[in-house]
């Protein structure tokens, strides 16, 4: 595996959906002027490609046949993250919800990871000056030597209302339904087999149930800023 400049700090971020990792990750790259990779975004695009391709998202060898094919092309600006497929602006399908209760079959099948988590790497070591990547198993699988790794968790309630939250205006925001959905895809996503949702050993675990998002920021940023420092 190719590895980042020396000065290059590579911050790992873990967790299931509605924990404030987008958010978090996003803000934390800013503020540190850090490269930023969401990699969620990634299984949603190929996931999106699935679908608007005809290939059957429950046929694990239809999509593992494809997999190879979409062009994905992440933008990596913490302030404005961009996401391709074949040169086509996919930042605002890819969050529907179609997509969403798709992802998680399509992003299980191994041929997927492997081109994705490939597709991960590269970017994290081409990143100058460092780069903060979310997912469910870049501490674990992808960038296993990262300098510093975080696992969000929060319980399921405030999840599936901050979720309802972010999809009010867009889509059904039933809060019930909206925490059942997150339940299962959290379920699929920690129960697959190959890279599951996971906490890696050396991840620093964050509760960001009784947090606000700028709470949850600096305790990202001072834990980051420590690294640094203990690296000079
Ligand atoms: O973060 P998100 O909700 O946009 O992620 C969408 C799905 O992608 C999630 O349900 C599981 C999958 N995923 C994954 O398998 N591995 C990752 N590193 C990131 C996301």
């Amino acid at each position: 595996m190719e590895t980042a400049a020396p000065s290059a700090v590579i911050v790992a971020i873990d967790g299931p959906s509605g924990t404030g990792k987008s958010s978090t990750s996003k803000a934390v790259a800013a503020k540190l002027g850090l490269r930023y990779l969401d990699t969620g975004a990634q299984y949603r695009a190929i996931t999106w490609w699935m679908i608007t391709n005809g290939i059957d998202t429950d046929d694990p060898h239809a999509i593992a046949v494809a997999a190879g094919k979409p062009g994905i092309v992440s933008g990596t600006d913490p302030a404005a993250p961009t996401i391709t497929v074949d040169g086509l602006d996919a930042s605002v399908p890819i969050r529907t919800q179609e997509v969403t209760s798709k992802v998680s079959a399509v992003s299980a099948v191994p041929e997927v990871r492997t081109l994705i988590t490939e597709l991960q790497r590269s970017i994290a070591a081409s990143a100058e000056g460092g780069i903060v990547v979310e997912g469910r198993d870049i501490g674990t699988t992808v960038l296993p030597d990262a300098d510093l790794k975080i696992f969000l968790t929060a319980s399921p309630e405030a999840r599936a209302a901050r979720r309802s939250g972010e999809l009010r205006g867009k889509e059904a925001t039933d809060l019930a339904a909206t925490k059942d959905a997150l339940i299962k895809r959290d379920a699929a996503d920690s129960g697959r087999k190959t890279s599951p949702l996971a906490k890696a050993g050396d991840a620093v675990e964050v509760d960001t149930t009784e947090l606000t998002l700028d709470q949850v920021i600096e305790c990202v940023v001072t834990l980051v800023e420590e690294k640094r420092a203990g690296r000079q």
